[in-house]
């Protein structure tokens, strides 16, 4: 539905007034009504990058969700502040993993006798309490579209790897990406005892992943991509890690959000794609490319609700304030937490 034209024009005014002083990032899950006034769209991995790169703004206004903002806050100076339009915005996945249960975790490995020689690795998706313990024992933040690099990285220092928190990402590179085989991961469960492994099993393993998952794409099925062949003929399946193995397994092309805007690019007039991501950037997909067929993957999975909550009256709300000079929702991290987090980050940004 088209937007609020009295709101699209106080968002405007309230940027024009910030000017330069504020920054607008936009994940590519937002809803166009607050694309529209990004500055900068990207995956988790480059909206990193670019908020490291904006010394110079004041106030960093995160649409998107609330661990994306806690990186921004990591990555930026002390003077800048991260702004996220609405404090519910958070993450199901960042959710199953708790500071609490990682350390417990921790503990079990100690007792295997592997910890030593485990790497955690800390998809993007995590809470920051989560990123300071992987910089604290040694390892690296990925994202969905530097996972191998990163995995790569981490069994150069060491014998295994603790990935959390989503075990699809963790399994779908291992697997499809390193040629590792099913066998060497184990599913570690936080509400089990000893995460419901033996010690045989943990000491066995080469990716121990974390039981997570994202309640979006875990919704796509081997089923969603059987049909959609069946009701589009020639079509080419294009589908984000963080689906299940046998859905990756069964697609044609598997990658991050940046990766699948890049491909819809460079696909010739005339293909036919089923898009198995966010259902905001598939239909804008459809709309950029009217030259080609894009179909969402399976029609009865919906919105990222958390990645919704960001609407344009809550970006209207927090850039009216901050023009007002308020600042609203800000994200800060403490500062023990931060460091190690940045440690964990920066390695990640530092990967070849
Ligand atoms: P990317 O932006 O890294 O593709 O991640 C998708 C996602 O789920 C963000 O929440
Ligand atoms: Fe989290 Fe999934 Fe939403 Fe991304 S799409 S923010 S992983 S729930």
């Amino acid at each position: 539905s088209p937007s609020d034209p009295d709101l699209v024009a106080r968002a405007r005014a309230a940027k024009e007034r910030l000017g330069s002083k504020v920054f607008v990032l936009g994940h590519h899950y937002q809803r166009d009504e607050v694309i529209e006034f990004a500055d900068v769209t990207g995956d988790s991995f480059k909206l990193a990058q670019q908020a490291a790169a904006r010394p110079d703004a004041e106030y960093i206004v995160f649409c998107g969700v609330h661990f994306m903002a806690e990186s921004a806050d990591i990555l930026t100076n002390d003077a800048q502040q991260v702004v996220l339009p609405d404090l519910a915005a958070g993450c199901s996945m960042a959710d199953m993993a708790t500071a609490e249960q990682v350390a417990e975790c921790w503990d079990v490995l100690t007792e295997a006798g592997i910890a030593d020689v485990t790497v955690p690795v800390s998809y993007m998706n995590s809470s920051a309490d989560i990123k300071a313990f992987t910089g604290k024992h040694g390892g690296t933040v990925c994202t969905s579209s530097n996972a191998q690099r990163a995995l790569d990285w981490a069994f150069e220092q060491g014998e295994k790897v603790l990935f959390l928190p989503d075990q699809h990402l963790g399994r779908n590179t291992a697997v499809r990406e390193m040629g590792m085989s099913l066998e060497d991961c184990v599913v570690y469960n936080p509400h089990k005892p000893n995460g419901g492994l033996t010690v045989e099993e943990l000491r066995a393993a080469r990716m121990i992943l974390w039981r997570g998952h994202c309640s979006v794409h875990g919704r796509f099925s081997l089923q969603s991509v059987e049909e959609v062949r069946e009701r589009v003929p020639g079509v080419n399946v294009l589908v984000h890690p963080e689906c299940r193995h046998e859905v990756v397994k069964a697609a044609d092309h598997v990658g991050s959000t940046e990766y699948i805007i890049k491909a819809l690019e460079a696909a010739p007039a005339g293909s036919k794609w089923a898009i198995g991501t966010e259902l905001n950037l598939v239909r804008r997909l459809a709309r950029q490319h009217p030259d080609k067929e894009v179909v969402f993957l399976d029609r009865t999975v919906c919105f990222c609700s958390t990645m919704n909550r960001i609407d344009l009256p809550h970006l209207v709300w927090t850039l009216e304030s901050l023009a007002e000079g308020k600042v609203v929702n800000r994200i800060e991290v403490d500062k023990e937490t931060s460091d190690f987090a940045q440690l964990a980050l920066e390695r990640m940004l530092a990967l070849p």
